[in-house]
Order: C-alpha cells, then sequence, then structure tokens
C-alpha cells in the first residue's frame, strides 16, 4: 500500500544520502529482500554477505539479519559504519554458546583444532582456530581430517554431526540447536512427499539427523536455491526458514515451494519454519535507524583485541571459501 511505499523511498533516498547499503539475508521479510535488491544492496546467505559488505564501497552497511552477521561485518570492515535495524535479532546458536563456558570447553580439549560456525559471537569466534558457515562446512572439515587434525566443532550439534557423518571425520560437538531447524520432523515430511510424489525434499543441514536422512539435497541456503533451479521437479519440501521462498518464487515462478512441516498435529511449534531474530527486521526500524544521526544506537561495536583475534579465522573463512 502507499504507506509501505512510502517507508520504501525515504529508506533508498536515506541509504543514497547517506553513502550506505542494505545488505540482508534470505531469512528477512520478503519486504527487506526486495528493498534490498531495488536499492543496489544484495540478498545473500551469511558467507555471502560478509564478503559483499567487505568488498562494497559504501561507507555504511544496513545489515538486515541477525547480530552475527552485522558483528562479522563490522570485524571485516572496521573502517565502515556498521547498523542493524535492531540489535535485539540474535540467533539461539549465539545464545546457546556463551563465550567464557565456551573457552573453558576449548581448554580442555587442547588437541583440538576449534572451528566454529559462522553464528556465534565475535568473542567466541576470537577462541577458534575456523570460521565455517554451512556453505563449505563439509568442505572445510574434510580438508582438516586430511591434514590428520581432530575437531572442536560448535554451536550447532546437528550440523556438526552431519559434518562428521559426511567426512568421517573425528568431531567433538557443543550441544547447541538452531530452534527453526530443529523443529522440522521427518514423519510430517514423508506424509507431505506421500501427498507430493514429484515433490524434491531440500534441507538445511541445521536440521535433525533425521531429517536430512530423507533430503534429496542437504545444502546453505544460497546451495538449496541453486539446487532447486538445477532440478527438473515441479514443486519442492523445503526445510528451512520461509523466508527463502521470496527468492525461490522469483527464480522459479512456475514451481511450488511448500514449507516442511514443524511441530504438527496442532501442537505448537517454537518458530513454524520463521526465525522470530529475522523477523524483527522491518521498514520502520530499518528507516529509523537510518534517519537518527546516531543511528538510533543500534550500531555493532566490537572490542578492538577480540575483533583482532576473530578477524584471523574469518579472513581463514572467506580464503578457504574463494
Ligand atoms: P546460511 O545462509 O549460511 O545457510 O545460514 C543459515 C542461517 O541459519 C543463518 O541464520
Ligand atoms: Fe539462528 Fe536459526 Fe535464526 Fe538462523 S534461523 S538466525 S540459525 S535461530
Amino acid at each position: 500500500d502507499s504507506a509501505r511505499a512510502h517507508y520504501r523511498a525515504r529508506i533508498a533516498a536515506q541509504l543514497k544520502a547517506r553513502n550506505a547499503v542494505l545488505v540482508a539475508h534470505y531469512y528477512t521479510d520478503p519486504e527487506i529482500q526486495a528493498l534490498a535488491e531495488a536499492t543496489g544492496g544484495c540478498v545473500a546467505d551469511s558467507l555471502e554477505m560478509a564478503r559483499f559488505g567487505k568488498d562494497h564501497p559504501a561507507t555504511t552497511l544496513i545489515v538486515a539479519g541477525v547480530r552475527f552477521m552485522g558483528e562479522t561485518a563490522k570485524i571485516l570492515s572496521p573502517e565502515k559504519r556498521v547498523l542493524m535495524p535492531t540489535l535485539e535479532a540474535t540467533c539461539s546458536l549465539d545464545i546457546g554458546c556463551p563465550a567464557d563456558a565456551f573457552s573453558d570447553f576449548c581448554d580442555q580439549q587442547p588437541d583440538r583444532t576449534v572451528v566454529v560456525y559462522a553464528n556465534t559471537s565475535a568473542a567466541v569466534k576470537a577462541r577458534a582456530d575456523w570460521v565455517v558457515t554451512s556453505s563449505i562446512a563439509v568442505e572445510l572439515i574434510d580438508h582438516l581430517d586430511r591434514q590428520g587434525e581432530k575437531i572442536l566443532w560448535a554451536p550447532d550439534r546437528h550440523l556438526g554431526n552431519y559434518v562428521r557423518e559426511r567426512t568421517g571425520a573425528d568431531v567433538l560437538c557443543w550441544d547447541g540447536e538452531c530452534i527453526v531447524h530443529d523443529e522440522f520432523k521427518a514423519q510430517g515430511i514423508l506424509d507431505l512427499k506421500a501427498l507430493h510424489p514429484e515433490a524434491a525434499v531440500l534441507v538445511h543441514p541445521e536440521s535433525p539427523a533425521s531429517v536430512v536422512e530423507i533430503a534429496d539435497v542437504v545444502g546453505s541456503t544460497s546451495q538449496l536455491i541453486v539446487a532447486a533451479q538445477k532440478l527438473d521437479n515441479p514443486s519442492f519440501i523445503v526445510a528451512t526458514d520461509r523466508g527463502i521462498f521470496y527468492k525461490m518464487q522469483q527464480l522459479m515462478p512456475g514451481k511450488t515451494f511448500m514449507a516442511a512441516p514443524t511441530a504438527g498435529n496442532g501442537a505448537t511449534c517454537r518458530s513454524c519454519a520463521n526465525c522470530p531474530w529475522m523477523a524483527m527486521n522491518g521498514l520502520e526500524n530499518t528507516l529509523a535507524v537510518l534517519e537518527d544521526a546516531n543511528g538510533c544506537g543500534q550500531e555493532i561495536h566490537v572490542d578492538a583485541a577480540i575483533a583482532a583475534r576473530a578477524l584471523v579465522p574469518l579472513d581463514r573463512m572467506l580464503e578457504f571459501g574463494a
């Protein structure tokens, strides 16, 4: 409606005036993704977001995603101002892996190479040898395994178990989970598949092993989008945040995308395939941080010593994923 259009126009004008660019994740609201695309920003997975923000000439990054994405952007581009629509947008994986407890865990396993998922705080990354995203996790663990390294993996146990399964590496896992992906149910997916036998099942590896097992394709958000383009199936059952449907439908208007069932049978689900923190990014708070000289207090700051240490494994991630 016209009120939304007015917001979009004001955000676009502010981005220009402030030499800022909007960097959005596939899980954000379709409205935010469309705006990022229309204003020369990007919609991407977490690895591509990090790369885009680092390489872009803008002096301010507006990161529409969750906090670890804003922190990563700031660590990779300390000279840029990094704002988020709200700093309250966190992640259950980040929450479930506090830096002090994680550091103690690492101290108890001095012979293991520490690999952490991008979905962690800057302080956790600062304790790591490597950072990875889901798009390169299997390749990296395979690479380290071939060098004879034993791995300490954090925080997502489903992804950790998946990379162990795929590579045969010695992987000790932290016990964390994503509240969105942990809810997908294999039986619900099989029931839906019985109704739509022509559908391929696309699964993000933060999902439980029982769900990964019945997948036709397992991959990061970008990898699932590419797979849907390559496959001939007319429809897909998708076990990841439903925000991804925006890009899938845009690229494949003739195909049908169905959300994988979560709790099912009327039971309450915690997220229903929609990350509550990603959903905090809206037009209103995006405009507010742009219009306020102080960014409404939603600017990312990372302690300099932590940032310097976290930059090492983050740079390794970008280099490995290149
Ligand atoms: P990717 O976009 O790297 O697949 O990450 C998924 C995720 O859960 C981000 O919250
Ligand atoms: Fe974290 Fe899961 Fe939300 Fe991604 S979808 S930000 S992993 S809680």
